[in-house]
């Protein structure tokens, strides 16, 4: 079985090349610098939902990039978190005969017949933001997106420094996918032992909140909870507050993501720390496509750069963050 976009061990540095796809017998393919009817590269996105403010600004840096003036005809389908939905999505998108398949896998597993089928039409795969693991060989051509483990290491180092004695409640993403299981290895290698609880959020901010009032019942000791997204620590923060606690203090917060929100809970001393998942890259994912489609050679992986922020931020950085 092979799992892309690399093993969980594995570190940013290493970029490697991709073998070439067999984008003769691809459509229209081409450059997409031309912007007039025909020659529109066609390319099928299946998102994997709406389920945070992370997946918004997503979604909403991927529709900028690829718009008609950039030469691309876009079919975006939102699969509501559902993988049964997206695996329809990439059945349609095979059924038209599209340049280019870009899709963001809700989970890792469950893909190798879909992907075969895509194969099999000799239409190239541009993976985005998570991971598959699948039998199929060669499924895609480049992905790009983070470095979930990363992003968990980030996190637990800062635990291990500034909070060593911390009973932890992790609050998990949607279990299964790239970013819950990377992030969660991530965190763990460094902290594991003061992981006192799990339980997982979803990534949604409802169902981190319903975690949490459960997790503060039954482990009332958890004062950091570790929560693998800013929407599910903004449910946390509702739970906290509603258990007369006070989010930030009696029990910390750390989180991945670094949106808005987030940030605005890290300036109101809510959040104590947050590791960044940057979300805006759909330039970079316009350019791979175009190059996939042209038959260049690409990166096997491209990486996008993260950072992370403590209480130190300001509220004019929160004001000019922006998504
Ligand atoms: O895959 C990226 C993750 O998905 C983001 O961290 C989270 O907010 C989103 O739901």
């Amino acid at each position: 079985m092979s799992r892309s976009p690399f093993p969980r061990s594995r570190f940013l540095a290493a970029l490697g090349t991709a073998a070439l796809f067999g984008l003769a017998a691809c459509g229209s393919g081409g450059s997409a610098a031309s912007t007039s009817g025909d020659d529109l590269l066609r390319v099928g996105f299946s998102q994997l939902g709406a389920e945070s403010g992370w997946r918004t600004a997503n979604t909403e840096s991927v529709k900028a990039s690829l718009t008609e003036e950039a030469g691309f005809d876009l079919n975006f389908v939102d699969a509501q978190q559902k993988q049964e939905n997206q695996i329809k999505a990439l059945r349609d998108f095979v059924a038209q005969d599209v340049d280019v398949i870009a899709f963001s896998p809700v989970i890792e597993t469950g893909w190798d017949e879909v992907l075969q089928e895509i194969k099999d039409a000799g239409i190239p795969v541009v993976l985005v933001d998570r991971t598959v693991e699948t039998t199929v060989e060669d499924p895609y051509v480049t992905w790009i997106g983070a470095d979930f483990e990363q992003e968990g290491t980030t996190a637990g180092e800062w635990v291990k420094e500034n909070a060593p004695d911390a009973k932890v409640f992790e609050l998990q993403g949607t279990l299964g996918s790239g970013a819950q299981v990377d992030r969660e290895e991530g965190f763990n290698a460094v902290v594991g032992d003061q992981v006192i609880g799990k339980a997982s959020g979803n990534f949604t901010r409802a169902e981190g909140k319903t975690a949490v009032e459960a997790a503060l019942q039954a482990y009332p000791e958890t004062d950091l909870i570790f929560s693998h997204n800013d929407d599910m620590g903004l449910g946390a923060i509702e739970a906290i507050e509603a258990a007369g606690k006070k989010p930030g203090e009696d029990i910390k917060i750390v989180t991945v993501d670094g949106v808005r929100d987030g940030l605005q809970a890290l300036v109101d001393k809510k959040f104590n720390y947050v590791v960044e998942c940057n979300p805006v890259f759909g330039d970079q994912l316009a350019e791979l496509i175009e190059d996939v489609a042209a038959g260049e050679e690409v990166p096997k992986e491209t990486i996008v750069v993260d950072q992370a922020f403590d209480q130190t931020i300001t509220q004019a950085d929160v004001d000019a963050r922006p998504y």
